[in-house]
């Protein structure tokens, strides 16, 4: 039997160049999807999963994410004195619980390897979950439910995973697998960013991970690798001779928020599932269709 997984770090600390200016002054994680903000999806996601710690790896500039957390006691008495009984549970559902998250501080933006091992004291020696809160995945069952229960048989380290376009090898870590047909596929190697001639497949890691604690110690040992920065997929490499690394084929439609067309994309699916704007939105969009293909 598998160690149950209980703690999650949330690596909230990049710059988000690929929102400026907006991310001058609002960290992107709490850019808002609909009307939630990125962090509260990861969240649900990771409390949907079982759970119980939330480590969020910040920077500077970041307040309004810890504010985010804080319970809102005026907002929630005016709601109350005006009956807005919806709009408080709304609100309510967004608190966490005292003691139920922690905050830790990188200094400088060094990468997302980086990033995880500033938590290593928090993680001691349990395996984690990471949540990458810019990768939002629309699904029936949690992207990250659907791994704790796949985890729960292959132990080790895992990963989620889906196919990219070749040309888009060179942005994600990519994947050699062994048996392309099954849901956990057994990992042979891995490779951060690769040009397209290079990568060894198109099977590329996306943000959801379940990783054991011998990752912080490869972590600490670990010079920068692509682009100058600390990878968490060196690190993850490292594991694949020792514990095992298996890359999850999950079922969902993943949205990159943290590129612009991606978020536009995810704005659109999201309001077209929700049932109060999903009529409005649709005829939106048929008549601005049509408008165009008149043009
Ligand atoms: P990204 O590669 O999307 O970088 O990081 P970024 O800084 O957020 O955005 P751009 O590329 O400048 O637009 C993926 C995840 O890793 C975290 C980010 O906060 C994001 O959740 N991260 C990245 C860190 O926490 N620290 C880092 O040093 C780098």
């Amino acid at each position: 039997m598998n160690q149950k997984v209980t703690k999650a770090i949330f690596p909230v600390a990049g710059l988000g160049t690929r929102f400026l200016p907006a991310t001058k002054s609002i960290p992107k994680e709490i850019m808002t999807l609909v009307d939630r903000p990125l962090i509260q999806y990861a969240i649900d996601e990771a409390r949907d999963a079982g759970i119980e710690e939330f480590i969020f790896v910040t920077s500077r500039g970041k307040s309004a994410l810890s504010d985010y957390f804080d319970d809102s006691p005026v907002l929630e008495a005016e709601l109350q004195r005006k009956n807005k009984t919806e709009l408080l549970e709304v609100l309510r559902t967004t608190n966490m619980e005292s003691g139920q998250i922690a905050y830790v501080r990188q200094a400088g933006a060094k990468g997302l390897g980086h990033a995880v091992s500033c938590a290593r004291r928090l993680v001691h020696d349990e395996p984690f979950a990471v949540i990458l809160p810019d990768d939002v995945i629309m699904s029936d069952k949690p992207c990250l439910a659907q791994m704790m229960e796949a985890h729960a048989e292959t132990g080790g380290s895992m990963v989620a995973a889906m196919e990219v376009r070749p040309e888009e090898t060179s942005s994600y870590g990519i994947l050699e697998v062994d048996d392309t047909a099954s849901q956990a596929m057994k990992v042979r190697g891995m490779v951060e960013k690769p040009r397209s001639e290079d990568a060894p497949s198109n099977l590329a890691v996306i943000g959801r991970y379940i990783l054991s604690p011998n990752i912080m110690n490869s972590l600490s040992g670990l010079g920068a690798g692509a682009g100058g920065e600390i990878q968490l997929t060196d690190a993850i490499a490292r594991e694949i001779d020792g514990e095992g690394v298996h890359a999850f084929r999950f079922e969902g439609q993943r949205y990159d928020c943290g590129s612009k067309a991606g978020f536009l994309q995810a704005t659109v699916a999201f309001g077209l599932a929700r049932e109060d704007l999903r009529d409005e939105l649709a005829g939106f969009i048929a008549d601005l269709r049509l408008s165009q293909s008149q043009a």
